[in-house]
Formats: structure tokens, C-alpha cells, sequence
């Protein structure tokens, strides 16, 4: 009795085992597109390539692609939701096998730095000649920066970037989409970073209530609590000396070390570029859709914007490469800001007039999957 008892539980096992794997590699394979008949505009990386819209409609698949990670266990936009603004929810994100990431999942918006509006750190296409990219600014053109995620040990794990097209060749739904943007058929490595570059160029955000108040100059677009909060960031306590939200073009690196931990545990800038004065100096981050971002700073250490604010008011340590405008002149320690509760309320609802529901919401930006 006990034996059948135990021969039928493992005959069980094994069904139930089997019909998992089944259902996941199916699961893998039968993904199907819902893509518009109309390429949707991609209108900002239109130099006048016609081809653009589509090239950016490949890439959005790409983007959303599991096929994209050496285990079909994620894709780009597992760690980069566009919920989250295009970031992630936790402190540090989940990999291919499981392991976390190094770092604090970065948001995606206004990469190329074309908006016309704020805070865009400008990024090329595909020259060496752009501004930085992650949070070490160890990448400066987007084409080079997607084979990084994919390659990667802990995120995507492809060991040998040039066998992907092989491996993508094998679902038909590429056939089309690269011979509707190429011509022909043809995957290449070239082309795959072409076409996510496209789309990530596009993912822009304008359409928050900050931009329609620095791109009109109406203050009535804020509310009074939110205007207050833009005072008080531009001028008491100067956030815009690093957040610059109204110049249209980044003309530097802007790597800044705000006090965080008075011993670095990461070297941030300073691991690329081996100077001792840019240990714990991170790349300045764009406020998009901040509201959507937490939890917040390189390692995802502060889980609200409030606790952001509290580190301005009496958190900052005197770190050894501390920025100047976060010293003391006299003595070169930390100088806190020490932020009223009235402050920081209405410095935190300025943030919050960051996010850009349109963006968030937009089609054009979302998974092209069908979902089942
Ligand atoms: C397992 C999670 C994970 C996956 C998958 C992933 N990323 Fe990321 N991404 C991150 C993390 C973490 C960072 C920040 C790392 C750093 O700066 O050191 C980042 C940073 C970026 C940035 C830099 C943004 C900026 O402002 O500097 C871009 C762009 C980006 N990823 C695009 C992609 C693309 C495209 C893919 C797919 C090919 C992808 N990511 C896949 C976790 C991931
Ligand atoms: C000296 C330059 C500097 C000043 C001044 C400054 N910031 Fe920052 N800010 C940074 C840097 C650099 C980071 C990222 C640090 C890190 O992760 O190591 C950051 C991170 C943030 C973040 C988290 C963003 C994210 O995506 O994780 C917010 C929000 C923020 N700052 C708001 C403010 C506000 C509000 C003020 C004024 C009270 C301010 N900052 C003043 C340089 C500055």
C-alpha cells in the first residue's frame, strides 16, 4: 500500500515536473507581437531617417525581448519597468541566475539629451564623444552600452554578444521586423545595437509638470507648495548647483561625491578613471519621474524621497572628496542643511511634479508582447 502509495508520488513528481518545463519553454517560444499596423512616431530620433520608426519598433521589442538573456529569464525591461520610470523597485536588481546587481538599477529618460528642456546628459548615438552613462559614466554611447547589460555576468549573461543573432534568428517574428527596417532579413550585432539605441534615444519625458513649467515660464502649471519646493531647490538650498534642471545641454562630467558614508564602499567615478579625488563620486542623476524611482542613490539606500531630503538636512558625512558647495569654508567638514519639516514638504512635492504620467502610460514605450 505505502509503496504504491509512494510509486504513484513520484510518477506524479515527475508529470508535474515535466509539464513545467514544457509550459516554460513554450512559454519562451510562442511569444507573439501586438505591434500597431503604423509604426508609432519615435518623432525625436527622426534625423531625417525615415527608417527610424521602425528601427525604434525593433528595438522596443528587444527591449522587452527574455530571449535577449543567455537563459530567456529576463529581459531589459525586467530591471528597467516602466512603471518605475524605467527603473526598478529595489534596492538592487534581480539578475539571470538569480545573483543582484552591483548597483542601483538606473531610470531611462531623455538619454540623448534632445528634449530641449532640462536636465539631459547629453549621450551620442554611437561616437565616443558623448557624456557619461551608469552611475561611473564608464559608457558614453548608447550603441556600446547595450551589448554591456547583455554580456554581463550578473544581468543578462550572454558570454559572446556576436552569437545573439544567431539565437534570434530562430524566432520569425524578427524576420519581419528587421527586413521592415533593413531590407532584408539580416540580424547583426550592428544592427541590434542600432535599433535599441533608436529606441532608447526616443524614451523621452517632457511631459511633466516641471517641464511645462520650465518650458513656459508659467508658474500657474505648479501648485503653490510646488512652487514653493522650486524656490527653495533653486535658490535656499541650491540643488541646481548639481540637479541643474534648466540648462539644455550637460558641457561636462558631472561626478559628485555628496557625503553619503564618511568610508567610500564604492569607489563610484574612481574605478574608472583610478584618481583618488573621484572615489565616492557619482554621476549627478536626471530627477525624471524621480517620484517612481525609489528607492534612491547608486545603492538604493534611501527608500523615499523624504529620507533623501533628511540626508540634505543632517545626514551628509565628511567624506574625502565631499563636494565644496556641501562643505563648510571655514573647516571643510560636512555643513548641513538643516531643512525645516515645512521645507522638506514642500521640497518633496516639487519632486513629485517630476513625474511624467504620459511617459509612463505611453504605448509607444510598453511591453509589445501580447500578454497571456
Ligand atoms: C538585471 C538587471 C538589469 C538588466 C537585465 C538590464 N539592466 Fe540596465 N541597468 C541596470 C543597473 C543595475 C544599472 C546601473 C548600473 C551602474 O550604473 O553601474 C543599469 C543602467 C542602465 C543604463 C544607464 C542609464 C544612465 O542614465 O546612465 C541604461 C541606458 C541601461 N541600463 C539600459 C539597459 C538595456 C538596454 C538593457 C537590455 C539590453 C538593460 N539595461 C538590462 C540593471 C539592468
Ligand atoms: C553637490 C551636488 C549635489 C547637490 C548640491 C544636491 N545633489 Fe542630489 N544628488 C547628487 C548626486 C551625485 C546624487 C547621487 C549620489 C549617489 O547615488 O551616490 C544625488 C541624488 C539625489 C536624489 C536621488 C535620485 C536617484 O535617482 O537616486 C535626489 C532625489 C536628490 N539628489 C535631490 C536633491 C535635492 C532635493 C537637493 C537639495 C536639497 C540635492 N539633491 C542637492 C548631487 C547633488
Amino acid at each position: 500500500m505505502k509503496k504504491t502509495y509512494v510509486l504513484l508520488s513520484i510518477v506524479a513528481l515527475i508529470i508535474i515536473g515535466y509539464s513545467c518545463k514544457k509550459s516554460k519553454s513554450q512559454s519562451v517560444s510562442q511569444l507573439e507581437l501586438d505591434l500597431p499596423a503604423t509604426p508609432y512616431a519615435y518623432s525625436s530620433v527622426s534625423f531625417g531617417d525615415s527608417m527610424v520608426n521602425k528601427k525604434a519598433t525593433l528595438g522596443r521589442v528587444l527591449f522587452y525581448d527574455s530571449h535577449l538573456s543567455i537563459n530567456n529569464a529576463l529581459s531589459c525591461a525586467s530591471c528597467h519597468k516602466q512603471a518605475y520610470g524605467f527603473a526598478d523597485n529595489v534596492a538592487f536588481s534581480v539578475g539571470y541566475e538569480g545573483k543582484l546587481t552591483y548597483r542601483n538599477s538606473k531610470n531611462i529618460a531623455n538619454l540623448e539629451g534632445d528634449n530641449g528642456g532640462f536636465i539631459p546628459p547629453v549621450v551620442t548615438l554611437s561616437s565616443n564623444q558623448g557624456l557619461p552613462l551608469f552611475w561611473d559614466g564608464r559608457e558614453t554611447a548608447l550603441t556600446n552600452l547595450i551589448s554591456r547589460p547583455i554580456t554581463n555576468h550578473v544581468e543578462m549573461g550572454y558570454p559572446d554578444f556576436a552569437t545573439l543573432p544567431q539565437k534570434l534568428s530562430e524566432f520569425t517574428y524578427y524576420n519581419k521586423l528587421f527586413t521592415d527596417a533593413y531590407g532584408d532579413a539580416t540580424i547583426t550585432t550592428d544592427r541590434i545595437s542600432e535599433c535599441m539605441s533608436d529606441f532608447l534615444a526616443s524614451m523621452n519625458s517632457n511631459g511633466s509638470k516641471v517641464d511645462q513649467f520650465i518650458n513656459s515660464g508659467n508658474q500657474g502649471v505648479l501648485s503653490p507648495m510646488e512652487y514653493s519646493g522650486y524656490l527653495l531647490f533653486t535658490s535656499k538650498y541650491n540643488c541646481d548647483n548639481c540637479h541643474h534642471i534648466f540648462s539644455s545641454s550637460y558641457t561636462e562630467a558631472d561626478f559628485k561625491d555628496i557625503g553619503l558614508d564618511a568610508n567610500y564602499t564604492d569607489m563610484g567615478r574612481g574605478t574608472i578613471s583610478h584618481q583618488p579625488t573621484d572615489n565616492g563620486k557619482f554621476k549627478v542623476p536626471s530627477l525624471h519621474n524621480v517620484a517612481l524611482t525609489a528607492p534612491y542613490m547608486h545603492d538604493g539606500r534611501y527608500k523615499t524621497l523624504s529620507d533623501v531630503v533628511d540626508h540634505y538636512s543632517h545626514g551628509i558625512q565628511s567624506s574625502a572628496n565631499l563636494d565644496l558647495v556641501l562643505q563648510d569654508p571655514s573647516t571643510g567638514k560636512a555643513k548641513q542643511m538643516n531643512i525645516s519639516d515645512a521645507d522638506k514638504q514642500a521640497l518633496v512635492a516639487f519632486l513629485n511634479a517630476f513625474t511624467d504620467y504620459n511617459m509612463v502610460t505611453d504605448p509607444k514605450f510598453s511591453n509589445p508582447f501580447k500578454i497571456k
